[in-house]
């Protein structure tokens, strides 16, 4: 079989030639003794033409197909310069693989996101979610091509974890205790020494306190996996279970780790416009009609740069049109951090220094005692794509930190080890996947950039 993606690449080389291709049906129409049906094999963005005749030896199988149907063509490749498309098969042979049921869902006319969602596994079929998907693979390539080409080491942090790395409470609970019958407010008491791994355990929030571990060892590092955060906030850009990218580099800065942000959302970018042209374009006609102009802007020009306290004087002079009024001290919500990027800036910005209170407890208290080493780089359109900080790798700051906030010292003994045994300058960031290809796409809702989303009263499949 031979890819339609092929066939539009090297179009030469099958040019009047015999080919055989596999794939599903997008469109049919019947004459009397011929036909043309449009299929797509998942391959390629653009479908493929086929035309066949009466002189097919299952004429009246073909005539019958639906819409859906999975065929095997096997034809001349011709040039059809007058036509939309540059060239179509002639079939001397059609296979039904698997015909498909008149009712099938995903007819030839427009279907909304949300009737899509209701399908999900159907959904890849459709121009948008091919392309979407395919760019989704296509970004998850260019991320570890960008930091394999630096010699970060990939690290498979675990998913099943006994701690909080953000501290902020929003974890799925691993266990085999069957909790059912135990109240809410009793589940504290229930003895975790009876269960699977002896103690309560979770699904992780973030790779990152495993990567630091290995940063010690390798320097540059970086996870790519999935992440669970129980956030009961049902928003466009919240997912109770999405990827996320952390790199970790020793002897390193907070400068450092902006630079390194910075080249990689770039390098991303080229990446995709470069490899995805057709769905690119795509994107840019029907889904987000300034994306290519933004896109090629932000890989052209420096992203901006403000410190928490200048943000928040920013913002404080437009409070009345928030729904949230901002003051030193307040975490930024998305509408002021969309303000930022959008109205203000006009091109991804990073914010640092932000309060310790608001932020974990792992970052670098500054010099003021006041502001921990972050950073949070926001991006027209979503917000917040990446959160970062240089971490605290003095031991007594980091205990006195960990005291502060009651967190229990014999939990992060590993954590602590580090240092103890040879500390050194380290930071890091988290990219957000599924919010960096909606950035990358110009899709508005995170559970269009999931293959099966899962949200708040949400896990279909
Ligand atoms: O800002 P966050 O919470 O940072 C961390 O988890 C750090 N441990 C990262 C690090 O320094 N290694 O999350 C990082 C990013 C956010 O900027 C956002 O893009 C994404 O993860 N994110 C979510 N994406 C979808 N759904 C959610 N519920 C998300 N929560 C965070
Ligand atoms: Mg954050």
């Amino acid at each position: 079989l031979t890819n339609i993606k092929d066939l539009y690449r090297r179009k030469e080389e099958f040019l009047e030639q015999e080919v055989t291709i596999g794939g599903w049906v997008r469109s049919i129409r019947n004459s009397k003794n011929f036909g043309f049906i449009v299929v797509n094999d998942g391959t390629f963005f653009e479908p493929l033409q086929v035309v066949y005749h009466d002189g097919l030896s299952n004429f009246a199988e073909v005539e019958k197909l639906n819409v859906g149907a999975a065929i095997m063509v096997r034809g001349k490749l011709v040039a059809t310069p007058q036509a939309k498309q540059p060239f179509e098969i002639q079939a001397e042979e059609v296979l039904v693989e698997g015909q498909s049921t008149p009712d099938y869902p995903l007819q030839k006319k427009r279907h909304s996101f949300e009737y899509l969602r209701t399908i999900s596994h159907l959904r890849p079929r459709t121009n948008t979610f091919e392309a979407v998907f395919r760019v989704r693979s296509l970004i998850a390539y260019a991320i570890h091509k960008f930091f394999q080409e630096r010699d970060f080491v990939y690290v498979h942090t675990p998913l099943i974890t006994g701690s909080d790395c953000e501290g902020a409470g929003e974890m799925f609970q691993v266990t085999t205790l069957d909790l059912k019958d135990v109240p809410k407010d009793d589940q504290g008491a229930v003895d975790f020494t009876q269960d699977f791994f002896g103690k309560p355990t979770n699904l992780t929030v973030s790779g990152q306190l495993n990567g630091e571990t290995y940063a010690m060892a390798f320097k540059n590092i970086y996870t790519f996996g999935p992440t669970f955060r129980a956030e009961n906030s049902n928003t466009t850009r919240h997912a109770a279970e999405f990827w996320m990218i952390e790199p970790e580099i020793a002897f390193a800065d907070l400068e450092d780790d902006m630079i390194l942000a910075e080249s990689m959302l770039k390098y991303i970018i080229r990446y995709v416009l470069e490899h995805a042209p057709e769905e690119m374009q795509f994107f840019n006609q029907f889904v987000d009609k300034g994306l290519l102009e933004r896109l090629n802007h932000v890989v052209d020009s420096d992203f901006a740069h403000v410190t928490y306290t200048e943000a928040i004087e920013i913002l404080e002079k437009n409070n009345e049109n928030f729904e949230y009024k901002v003051s030193w001290g307040a975490d930024l919500q998305t509408e002021h951090e969309r303000y930022l990027t959008e109205e203000v800036f006009k091109r991804p910005v990073f914010v640092t220094d932000y309060p310790k209170e608001i932020k974990a407890f792992y970052m670098k208290l500054n010099p003021d005692n006041k502001t921990v080493a972050a950073v949070d780089c926001l991006v027209p359109g979503i917000g917040e794509i990446i959160g970062g900080s240089q971490r605290e790798d003095d031991y007594e700051k980091l205990c006195q930190r960990m005291e502060e906030l009651g967190l229990e010292k014999e939990d992060y003994d590993f954590y602590l080890d580090l240092r103890k045994y040879g500390t050194a300058r380290h930071a890091g960031f988290g990219l957000g996947f599924e919010r960096c290809v909606m950035y990358l796409t110009g899709m508005t809702n995170i559970r269009d950039v999931v293959p099966f989303p899962r949200t708040v009263k949400n896990c279909e499949l």
